[in-house]
């Protein structure tokens, strides 16, 4: 276990600069930790300017620490762009969107942990072609959260509350056989497909034709493709002579 490190001593006030005071601490006593000690007080410590006649040319930091209210809660609609939509479409619509968003990020990120894991004869195949569904679900992820926010919605975005929200079960994070990496890419891609006819047809009722357009022509289309290409992984032909 480390040793915590003790404080650095108080520095004396104007005019010594708060730095050569620290570091004038450490060097007293001359211990390595009450130098790191002394300099990670310097970093924290408020920024105040040395010459009041010349401008702070320091950022404001550490702003998170006491935020005020957010500017949009998540789940709302709270902007209203002037695009044509009523209010009630599009909090439909953007929360048909963060689902396909949270199930498109586990997805791609699927993609990526079997990229760096794949092994057997096929693994420069898969490997490589892991890595392009892992680029073009990211292509995706992108144009699904942008549409969110054109619609006035909040895209969802860090991995505990994608983990919250997906529909894809989630894998172990052991290293597993090739064929298994396959089963679970293309149980993956049929729950995003069935939510992409259900939400397809939902944005067509409602009016919205440019989330219906991005659910069919980029969605889906991306994700038939890609289950085209990974399907064909598994099935059992003579690899040799046939049979
Ligand atoms: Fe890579």
């Amino acid at each position: 276990m480390a040793t915590k490190a003790t404080p650095a001593k108080k520095a004396p006030a104007a005019p010594a600069p708060r730095v050569a005071a620290a570091k004038k601490a450490a060097s007293s006593n001359g211990k390595a930790d009450t130098a790191k000690a002394a300099q990670a007080a310097d970093i924290d410590a408020p920024v105040r300017p040395v010459d009041r006649n010349q401008p702070l040319v320091q950022p404001i930091l550490n702003q998170q620490k006491n935020a005020p209210a957010p500017l949009q809660k998540y789940g709302t609609v709270a902007q209203r762009l002037p695009i044509g939509l009523s209010e009630q479409v599009r909090q439909e619509s953007v929360t048909m969107l963060n689902q396909l968003l949270a199930d498109t990020i586990t997805l791609r990120d699927m993609y990526k942990k079997h990229h760096w894991q794949v092994v057997g004869p096929t693994f420069y195949q898969l490997h490589l072609l892991y890595d392009k569904h892992y680029e073009e679900q990211s292509e995706l992820v992108d144009t699904i959260a942008e549409r969110i926010q054109i619609l006035g919605g909040v895209a969802i975005a860090m991995a505990a509350d994608v983990a919250e929200l997906t529909s894809i079960p989630r894998p172990p994070k052991d290293r597993e056989e090739a064929p298994v990496q396959v089963s679970r890419l293309l149980e993956a891609h049929q729950i995003m497909l069935k939510n992409c006819h259900d939400f397809a047809k939902r944005a067509d009722d409602s009016g919205d034709d440019g989330t219906n357009d991005l659910v069919v022509s980029d969605v889906m289309r991306a994700n038939e493709m890609q289950v085209w290409f990974v399907s064909e992984h598994v099935v059992n032909t003579p690899l040799a002579k046939a049979d």
